[in-house]
């Protein structure tokens, strides 16, 4: 056998040390190398895995060899080739800080301000901000903003992150309560009030000045022996053999020539941000991989009169730089193009993709949603190619973007730089784009648009368009352009263009990515922008060099009215700003008490330095196997065979686990865990692999052969399961009143319709579970993200058939879980826990982002119709509502979902008649589950629906008809719950008057009269939101508390940490019982074997019911220690623990709380399903570009009851996130499918949460003061999930200005409401003369 040939030395630095690898993996990234060393380096936070959520996100520091100063920037990790890295410095968030060390001042404040919670992207968002210090150690806001455009957090909200970086910025005061007129240092210590002040409001949640200062002198040096190496560079090509790919990275550009000829089909990489990603998802593979980074030529910068011509190697970052200086050199004039790229640049992903992905990389992708392309072959740039036979240019036009041959490179050729010309007097460029949102998000539809005037006239002379996102590939429709020649710059024109655009880009029906019609609108949109934008510019040339009428056309280029000219404003990106009120604690609560006051996260300083330990961090076990799902790619079918020979062939494959390998119970009947004979939806998990290592078995799953038989019926929607009277459960139903009389008697009836998409629940850690098989005993430990480790417990005893006492599950934390992690983690860890069992093995299985969100499911889509009847004056008398979910191939969750929804249904109103009716639908596809409001979210959006149908019948604002439904004394619920509306009141009245409600809606009604193109909407939104769960034995809780003869505490209890803070509740609970700091306390995980036969973490309720449970087992303990204390009054808690030893009392015990009591009979409709609920109001402001479907949000306040808050950051933190995600719920979350069933939406590139640029303008949180309940731990309430519902404040406020827009242009009230609110449902619905156009064309 030949020898293998021997790779280069790849050296590189991490965190200042020194790193030789001598057998490299080109295949393998930045991500898989950190997690690999995980001995060496501290381990770095998967979540996506193509540079989507910032997760991974580290610092590179580089010798830039044409400035010659080092560059540090960020990248994500996950997507840079290990062997990118030779001569670079890498430092994670590890080398900036540690708690065992010293923390660095980013890590500080981000804990410390409250900007984690789960913690999972804390580490991505240090290393954000800490590149933007060590680049600018004074930051402006607007920098800040952008350094974390590319991280997402689910947890937050944001606005506690943002709030930490603002304390570095040159602008901030660190003043919280900008827009109040006061400020904080006005208030007292601890940010309470002085004394006898307004109800003692506090608005301070973290003290600021006692933050470390920032000291840039501080920080890692590069290191000398890379300067050195940079200052003479290795000329020499270096090349890393791996086992399948080879990687070649040459010195020179001769040598990079020469290698095109020897390998023609090798690409080149550079970022990696195109390559990465189609090499991963689309199975793309190249064998060699030639990377030209260390080639000076592909970075040169030259500017000539003419233009500027920039080498394709530089970074998408420096080319924003690049054209920010030569805008600034230039007169306006010459520098449109320019100035076009640069607006894209902005919005083009985030940081750590501009830094990684290369313009070459980017031009040659020709990816058909390219902001920049289109803009590039307007302005006509050139390609600059060189190769072994010498260079020649071409011109980036709509031939070389579609690929064809005769315009495209030759293999052996390379993109050496673009040249990009300057723009001229009477020319201009403009650049377009519409995403799903503002920041980090694909376009639906980019554009470039130029135009050349006949110098002094307003007579086309060259004209050029071109779009992406409307075909396979990047076009310009030159014909249009052409017969437009010569025209002058009038409406005739723009009627004529948008006409010939219509016919020339065509876009089928079938058009992959759909949305057809709004694509097509936003042609014709973006072209009349362009149209208002270039007049505005025309008339101040006309005006500037005085041309005579008769150079223009006859109509003189025709006035812009000021209320149309809001058409030509893009929304900018605004930095939030809020403030956050909350009660102090009473004045005669001692000091030490740490109830009510807004402690830290316990873990925060842990997730800001990655020490925090997650299911994956923990070390791989002696022997430790890899498993792989293998799941079905029909929707429903017949399996006929498994075959899994070739499979088992490939190396490092040690087996495949399959239905027969259980020993036990394989699910439940109609719930398998691995598919037996059938499968119901794409997506069912039908076996899995296990091999060595996670590469051998990911490629082992492609080699997996199952034949199908396909079956009837296939059921993907909620309305072809009512067709096929497909349902997992029977119906729920709930009346009051007499419905039918009532509707005979009012004044008017609506009729109308709903319809709520479902929500993937994108927590940042998915799914994970690590199987211990221990020595003896058949015992196993069970390490698994989960919010119920019980329930995981009982299904790996049920599968395996061994007692539960021989299996413990251990939960450290969570990395968010949403109700995600509720149910499903038990399938996880069944499966994995048959294949440790077969293979005596431990198993270690991790969901990749695309498998977790198409196997697990998410919150139940939802179509509701509903019929009210009412008087004219808004009085509801009558309410029918019958509700469907997809509850899709199992039952799951789905019949407690749909009895929560109908149970919930009539939110804060009381209505005398009502029929609620509600049914889950069984689907073909993946079961829906457990999510965050669990049914609120998707049914009171009917019921709220209803009132603003209703409002808009009698010609009354909405908020009229929610204050007279609305609850008003103290009455029954639909169930008969009694209850008192008081809160919900106070909370209503004070969302009114803190957003000043009533002037502000007058405002908004004179900026519509203003603006036609641009309309603002508001809305406020009462809720009333039930806690728990409707049965006593599910409220039950225990915990257990020793106390250890040092004094130290350790308290365990059932609740596990999802990042919601529980574990720092319990302490504090904890600490106010046994009177000790908090100091003394720890809390190292929940497990089975300390409490067991835990109830989920779940209900909003978790908090709750522990609390009570560890205040039971402190207040035994205190009961136990009395009479040592009494005897020693003066002595310390050690002196009295010590005593407590010597007589021989127990200082452990066992706390419980039995639970509320809270039934529901069905078959009465009567009961007291929950112990209590909580209450507030939000109000939200919206404007909405009629033209795009864009919106901005504007402001929103949020009065929320927690009663007497535990702690009311963490409280305030749940709000905030919780409505985020709701917001998210309500306008950019969309799942897509395939006609087949398949889920398209399977990374954050196709579904999109709420990014940072999403947060309100303003965003204002108070906790309703002096609110009081008697029936919860020290008067507190549970706020995990009531927030989401709050984000359909944002949703009315946008169906208010869409109302608004289709009032004024007479267009016929529609009652179908839809959620998501996207730009496509906005655009849509602002029907205006360009939909008519298109909806006139399609029906040609
Ligand atoms: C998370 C994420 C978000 C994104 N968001 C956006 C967005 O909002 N808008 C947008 O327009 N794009 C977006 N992109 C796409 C991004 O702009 C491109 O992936 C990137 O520009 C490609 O550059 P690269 O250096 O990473 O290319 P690579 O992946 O390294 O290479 C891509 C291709 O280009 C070829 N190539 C590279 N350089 C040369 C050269 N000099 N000569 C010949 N061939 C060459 C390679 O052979 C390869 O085939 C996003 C990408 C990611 C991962
Ligand atoms: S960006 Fe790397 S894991 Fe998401
Ligand atoms: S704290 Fe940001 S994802 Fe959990």
């Amino acid at each position: 056998m030949p020898c293998p040939p021997r790779s280069d030395e790849l050296v590189f630095f991490v965190n200042g040390r020194k790193v030789i690898e001598r057998n490299v993996d080109p295949e393998g990234t930045l991500l898989t190398f950190l997690r690999k060393n995980w001995t060496l380096f501290t381990k770095i936070l998967y979540a996506c895995g193509r540079g989507g959520c910032g997760a991974c996100t580290v610092m590179v520091s580089k010798n830039d060899p044409v400035s010659k100063k080092i560059r540090h920037f960020s990248v994500t990790a996950c997507l840079v080739p290990i062997c990118s890295l030779y001569g670079a410095a890498v430092t994670t968030v590890e080398g900036i800080g540690s708690i065992k060390t010293r923390l660095h001042p980013v890590q500080e404040r981000i804990a410390k301000s409250h900007g984690t919670q789960c913690g999972f992207c804390t580490p991505g968002m240090v290393m954000s901000m800490y590149t933007l210090l060590r680049n600018h150690p004074q930051p402006s806001e607007e920098q800040l903003m952008e350094a974390l455009g590319g991280n997402l957090c689910r947890c937050t909200g944001y606005r506690p992150i943002l709030e930490s970086g603002r304390t570095f910025c040159t602008e901030s005061d660190g003043c919280q309560q900008k827009g109040t007129g006061k400020c904080c240092l006005d208030w007292g210590e601890n940010g309470a009030s002085p004394r006898g002040r307004e109800n003692d409001i506090c608005t301070k949640l973290f003290a600021k000045e006692e933050f470390q200062p920032l000291d840039p002198t501080q920080e890692l040096v590069f290191p000398p022996e890379l300067l050195r190496m940079a200052e003479n560079p290795e000329k020499r090509t270096l090349t890393f053999y791996g086992e399948r790919v080879t990687w070649i990275s040459p010195g020179t550009l001769k040598d990079l020539l020469e290698l095109k000829v020897k390998h023609p089909e090798a690409p080149l990489i550079l970022g990696n941000t195109s390559l990465g990603p189609a090499m991963k998802s689309q199975g793309r593979f190249h064998p060699i991989l030639l990377y030209p980074a260390r080639i000076s030529e592909l970075t040169m910068v030259t500017k000539t009169s003419e233009g500027l011509t920039i080498g394709a190697g530089c970074s998408l970052a420096q080319v924003k730089d690049i054209l920010a200086e030569r805008i600034s050199e230039l007169p306006e004039e010459k520098t449109q193009t320019y100035r076009a790229l640069l607006k894209h640049l902005k919005s083009l992903a985030g940081p750590q993709i501009r830094n990684m992905a290369s313009l070459g990389g980017h031009i040659i992708s020709r990816h058909s949603y390219s902001d920049l392309n289109p803009i590039l072959a307007v302005g006509g740039a050139t390609l600059n190619l060189i190769s072994a036979e010498g260079t020649r240019q071409i011109p980036l036009d709509e031939s070389f973007l579609a690929g064809l041959a005769s315009a495209d490179l030759k293999p052996e050729e390379i993109l050496e730089s673009v040249h990009i010309p300057h723009s001229r007097k009477w020319e201009f460029v403009s650049a377009f784009r519409q995403a799903q949102c503002q920041q980090s998000a694909l376009a639906h539809v980019s554009a470039g648009m130029r135009v050349l005037f006949k110098e002094g006239t307003d007579s086309i002379e060259a004209l050029s368009v071109a779009y992406g996102g409307v075909a396979a590939a990047t076009v310009s429709p030159q014909k249009s352009c052409q017969q437009l020649l010569g025209r002058h710059w009038n409406e005739p024109m723009l009627d004529e263009a948008c006409r010939l655009l219509l016919d020339e880009v065509s876009l089928p029906g079938s058009a992959p990515g759909g949305q057809v019609e709004f694509r097509r609108t936003l042609v014709v949109s973006f072209l009349f922008k362009f149209y208002l934008e270039v007049l505005q510019e025309l008339k101040k040339l006309v005006k500037l060099f005085s041309v005579p009428v008769s150079a223009l056309d006859s109509q003189c280029l025709p006035d812009i009215s000021d209320r149309f000219l809001s058409a030509l404003e893009d929304f900018p990106v605004t930095i939030p700003q809020g403030v956050q009120t909350y009660q102090s604690v009473d004045p005669q609560q001692p000091p030490r008490d740490p109830v009510g006051h807004p402690i830290m996260h316990l873990s925060g300083l842990k997730h800001a330095t990655g020490e925090a330990v997650f299911c994956d961090d923990i070390p791989v076990a002696d022997k430790e196997l890899f498993m792989v799902l293998v799941t079905s790619s029909r929707a429903h079918a017949k399996i006929i065979s498994i075959d899994f020979s070739e499979a088992l062939e490939l190396p490092g494959v040690v087996d495949v686990i399959t239905a027969e390998d259980i020993p036990g119970t394989n699910g439940a009947e109609d719930d398998k865990l691995l598919a037996v004979d059938e499968v119901l939806c794409v997506g069912q998990i039908v076996c899995a692999v296990v091999a060595e290592t996670d590469v051998q078995a990911k490629r082992a799953v492609e080699k997996i052969k199952i034949t199908y038989e396909d079956l009837e019926p296939v059921i993907f929607t909620i309305q072809d399961a009512i067709k096929h009277n497909s349902f997992l459960c029977p119906e729920k139903k709930l009346e009051q009143g007499n419905i039918e009389e009532a509707f005979e008697k009012v004044d008017q009836i609506v009729e109308g319709e709903v319809h709520v998409g479902g929500q993937e629940h994108f927590y940042m850690e998915t799914q994970r579970v690590l199987v211990i098989p221990k020595m003896e005993d058949k015992e196993l430990d069970i390490v698994v993200s989960t919010q119920d480790p019980a329930h995981v417990q009982k299904t790996v005893s049920s599968t395996l058939n061994i007692p539960l006492n021989r299996i413990t599950c251990h939960v450290k934390r969570v990395g968010g879980g949403f109700g995600g992690k509720v149910g499903r983690p038990a399938v996880f860890g069944a499966i994995a826990a048959v294949g440790a069992v077969k293979t005596g093995r431990p198993i270690r299985l991790v969901l990749d982002r695309e498998d977790d969100m198409l196997i697990t499911g998410g919150r139940h889509p939802l179509f509701g119709k509903y019929k009210v009847g009412f008087m004219n004056n808004g009085r509801i008398k009558a309410l029918d509502i019958e509700c469907y979910i997809n509850g899709g191939c199992t039952l799951d969750d789905s019949e407690l979902v749909t009895e929560f929804l109908i149970l919930k249904l009539e939110n804060a109103y009381k209505i005398r008649n009502l029929r609620f009716r509600g049914r889950a639908c069984m689907t073909n596809l993946p079961s829906n589950t457990a999510f965050r409001g669990f049914g609120f979210p998707q049914g009171t959006l009917v019921t709220e629906s209803c009132i603003t149908a209703v409002a808009a019948k009698c010609g009354l604002p909405p908020e009229k008809i929610r204050e007279k439904n609305m609850y008003k004394t103290v009455d029954k619920t639909i169930y008969k719950q009694a209850f008192s509306p008081e809160t919900l009141i106070r909370c209503w009245n004070e969302c009114l008057d803190k957003s000043s409600f009533h002037s502000r809606r007058i405002q908004v009604e004179e900026f519509n009269k203003k603006n036609y193109w641009k309309k603002k909407g508001i809305a406020i939104i009462p809720m009333k939101f039930s806690v728990g769960f409707a049965a006593t034995s599910y409220h039950q809780a225990a915990a257990l508390v020793h106390i250890y003869t040092d004094g130290s505490v350790l308290v365990t209890h059932g609740g596990n940490e999802l990042g919601q803070g529980i574990h720092t509740k319990m302490l504090q609970v904890a600490s106010r019982e046994l009177k000790i700091p908090m100091s003394y306390m720890h809390i190292c995980e929940t497990s089975t074997a300390t409490v067991p036969n835990t109830i989920a973490t779940a209900a909003s309720i978790g908090a709750d019911v522990n609390g009570r449970a560890v205040q039971n087992a402190c207040q035994i303990l205190v009961k136990r220690l009395e009479p040592i204390i009494k005897k020693n009054p003066e002595g310390t808690w050690e002196d009295w623990i010590e005593a407590a030893f010597e007589q021989r009392i127990s200082l452990s015990a066992t706390g419980y709380f039995r639970g509320y009591k809270a039934f529901m009979d069905w078959d009465r409709g009567e009961g007291d399903p929950f112990p209590y609920y909580v209450y507030g109001a939000a109000c939200s402001e919206v404007e909405i570009d009629c033209l795009t479907g864009a919106h901005k949000k504007i402001r929103t306040d949020i009065v929320m009851d927690a009663c007497c808050s535990l702690n009311p950051a963490i409280d305030i933190g749940q709000i905030e996130g919780s409505f985020i995600q709701g917001m998210g719920l309500y306008t950019t979350e969309e799942l897509k499918y395939s006609p087949e069933g398949v889920l398209y939406s399977r990374s954050p590139d196709e579904y999109k949460i709420p990014a940072i640029t999403d947060v309100p303008e303003e965003f204002n949180v108070s906790l309703l003061p002096s609110s009081q309940t008697p029936l919860t731990i020290y008067s507190s309430k549970g706020l995990g999930e009531s927030g989401m519902f709050l984000g359909s404040s944002v949703f009315f406020a946008i169906a208010d200005a869409v109302a608004t827009v289709r009032t004024e242009r007479d267009i016929a009230e529609d009652f179908t409401v839809q959620s998501p609110a996207t730009p496509e449902w906005v655009r849509m619905a602002c029907v205006d003369r360009f939909t008519e156009m298109v909806w006139n064309y399609s029906s040609q």
